[in-house]
């Protein structure tokens, strides 16, 4: 069987280091690892609409910004086809049959529905596109065929989504779909790494994040900032590692060779992390050592994003080939789904020779 990866984003914001280090970085090496037949990355428009039907401008305005970001980050065109979402209608259409295989429950069910409606205080006012976009997302998977959904543990009840309208379809219809897997980031820290200001989250509200376009002056300022342990306040006090921001990123970001490079008085992040809890080393040593593993990571990001930037009719060009490529595939695949389900009238010349038989031609 052909392994195939697909994955998206909603185009709703640049994109982030939590993102880089959560999912972008893995696509760029399961890419260059060679293991996959093909790659598909979408930027989830029509999703972002979904809760932004009022402002159809921020998804319009960001498709560009992400798709910098991803060609930035290492993702090659060449070998990876980068889509729009809302240029495929055949997902659309895939959609409207598979909304028949799922019940209003099981997606009141979906913890991902659940929480976003709690925190969009959408409560009994969702649009319906809002609360069945699990149902779209189960078609961006299952379009493509895709083996493998390299995503957050948020994405988990999208894939088991996915996962269970493969199985009813199959039971229905006939095996025609195929259960993709999710793959999660590797280390806890890359899974949930917290905003500059040691929130759960980065999030463009908060302004808590650190961008994959920001200026290197940018990225110092803001890890100077960022969040440490509030009672580590003489350089002498023993400091704490648990929920300390700079060492969760430390955690994500930083090897051991640049230890050498830039700190070699530890061989590890863990000397450095007991230095710290005994107390003796301040904040400001670390941070700036974040700051170089940092900006080490996103100088080349940030020198091919120049380069990019230099020919955005260009970038337009590779997601127009991407998606017209990426239609072709969808279009295969939803053949397939109306073979299946036999309402492919007009090539089905049994069904139209046994309807002339029944009226005697
Ligand atoms: N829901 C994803 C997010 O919010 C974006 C997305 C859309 C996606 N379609 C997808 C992710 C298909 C994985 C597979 O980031």
């Amino acid at each position: 069987m052909s392994k195939v990866i697909l994955t998206g984003d909603r185009p709703t914001g640049r994109l982030h280091v939590g993102h880089y280090v959560g999912s972008l970085k893995r696509r760029v090496e399961l890419q260059n690892s060679g293991e996959y037949d093909k790659i598909f990355i979408m930027i989830a428009d029509a999703q972002a609409l979904t809760d932004n039907a009022d402002n159809p401008e921020k998804v319009r305005q960001n498709i560009i910004e992400v798709a910098l970001d991803y060609l930035s980050a290492g993702l090659d065109p060449e070998k990876t086809t980068i889509l729009i979402q809302s240029q495929i209608p055949e997902l659309t259409e895939m959609t409207q049959y598979f909304m028949n295989l799922v019940t209003v429950s099981r997606l009141q069910r979906n913890p991902t529905v659940k929480s976003e409606i709690n925190m969009r205080k959408f409560e009994t006012s969702i649009p319906v596109g809002f609360f069945t976009y699990p149902i779209s997302q189960a078609s961006d998977i299952l379009a493509f065929k895709a083996t493998t959904v390299p995503a957050g543990e948020d994405q988990e009840p999208m894939i088991e989504q996915t996962r269970e309208i493969v199985r009813k379809f199959n039971s229905v219809y006939g095996e025609t779909l195929i259960e993709p897997e999710i793959l999660l980031p590797e280390s806890e820290a890359a899974r949930r790494l917290p905003g500059t200001d040691g929130k759960a989250k980065m999030s463009k509200s908060l302004g808590n994040c650190i961008y994959l376009a920001d200026s290197e002056e940018d990225v110092r300022a803001k890890i100077m900032s960022m969040y440490t342990d509030p009672d580590h306040i003489k350089v002498s006090d023993p400091g704490k590692i648990e929920g300390n921001t700079v060492f969760t990123y430390l955690d994500a970001f930083s090897k051991t060779e640049q230890f050498e490079r830039y700190l070699p008085e530890y061989a590890n992040l863990d000397e450095l992390k007991e230095h710290y809890q005994k107390g003796g080393l301040g904040d400001v040593k670390v941070k700036k050592f974040l700051n170089n593993v940092l900006q080490e990571e996103l100088e080349p990001i940030r020198a091919r994003r120049h380069e990019y930037e230099k020919d955005i009719a260009g970038v337009y060009d590779i997601l127009k080939k991407g998606s017209e490529e990426a239609r072709q595939v969808a279009a295969n695949t939803l053949h397939d789904i109306k073979e299946a389900m036999k309402i492919n009238y007009f090539d089905d010349a049994e069904l139209i020779a046994k309807h002339a038989k029944k009226y005697g031609n």
